[in-house]
């Protein structure tokens, strides 16, 4: 007789990229933190019969689902096949604060919290190394090439510093400071920033190699500043980064007027972040009475939502 929990649960949470977006794609280094503000939780329960799920964007029959679930369906696939069960006989609930296409890494934190909640369903013990080739595999099968990112650090709690084709280094972030993240309401366009951002690098190779280089010497600049707790040095990369991403036309007037709002409020630094063109921005606050003055300037410059994470000073 086979040993389940029920029910089994498992989570995971969001990500932002703080510094080195689209640089990155260069070689050039970049850093992004956990974001546990926004989470997602997996919920499994024992039934007879085929797959079934519930959740924000559909409920039913996993195979009816619609192709924004194909990460989903990939998780439960991958997984099922890895611990040798045969993927029918549980409902599966999905409760996501996760907007979807922010560049917060929704689609990786829901494999990691089904992957998690089958692993406990089954009784069976998962490490981080299983739990991330689960991820990437499920990730690759829905949408392509995964930078392994998402993967990271939506099943992680420590920032790191990462640059292509070199292992990810833990980056602790631990300053007595607070992030504001806005969410534009728009969607990112990661793709077709990446790909205009190419064309730039291709007809204007080197004013677009010199802002590049520029993005990866300010997120090395930030490194240094997260390491020597300092909120202000911080502040200022991220300043000159969203000048810098202006100029590689990733950004546009919702996100400039948002960076613009949180600056005029007192915030230390203010980006874009992720893909651009929509998505998220951040700002950092030097305490939680600045955070929460950003913030509602955010809302009032039209942000759909807010959210406010210390970095662990208090
Ligand atoms: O859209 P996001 O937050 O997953 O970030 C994309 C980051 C880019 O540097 C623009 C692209 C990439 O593949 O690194």
């Amino acid at each position: 007789m086979k040993t389940v929990s029920n029910p089994a649960v498992g989570t995971a949470h969001g990500k932002i990229i703080l510094m080195g977006e689209h640089s990155v794609v260069y070689g050039e280094p970049a850093i992004a933190v956990p974001f546990p503000s926004v989470s997602v939780m997996a919920t499994l329960t024992e039934k007879s019969g085929s797959i079934t799920i519930e959740s924000d964007y559909f409920t039913g029959e996993l195979d009816q689902a619609p192709h924004s679930l194909d990460n989903l369906k990939a998780a439960v696939q991958v997984t099922c096949e890895a611990l040798g069960q045969s993927a029918s006989g549980f409902h599966m609930h999905i409760q996501s604060t996760i907007p979807p296409e922010r560049g917060m890494g929704s689609s990786a934190a829901v494999a990691a919290a089904v992957i998690r909640s089958l692993y406990v369903h089954f009784h069976r013990d998962l490490d981080r190394e299983q739990l991330l080739r689960l991820v990437n595999v499920s990730e690759t099968i829905a949408h392509g090439n995964p930078s392994g990112l998402d993967a990271w650090m939506t099943s992680g709690e420590i920032p790191v510093y990462f640059q292509k084709e070199k292992p990810f280094e833990p980056l602790p972030l631990q300053m007595n400071a607070y992030l504001v993240v806005a969410d534009t309401g728009q969607k990112g366009q990661t793709k077709d920033t990446v790909r205009d951002v190419s064309r730039l690098e291709q007809l204007y190779s080197e004013e677009a190699r010199r802002i590049i280089r520029r993005l990866g010497a300010l997120a090395e600049q930030a490194k240094v500043a997260i390491q020597e707790k300092n909120p202000v040095q911080l502040g200022e990369c991220m300043k000159k980064a969203h000048s810098q991403l202006m100029t590689l036309t990733v950004s546009n007037a919702h996100l400039d007027r948002l960076v613009a709002a949180a600056l005029y409020a007192g915030a230390l630094g203010a980006k874009l972040t992720g893909g651009g063109r929509g998505g998220c921005m951040i700002a950092l606050a030097a305490d939680r009475m600045a955070a929460e003055k950003i913030a509602a300037a955010l809302e009032h410059a039209s942000a759909e939502q807010t959210w406010i994470h210390s970095l662990g000073g208090d």
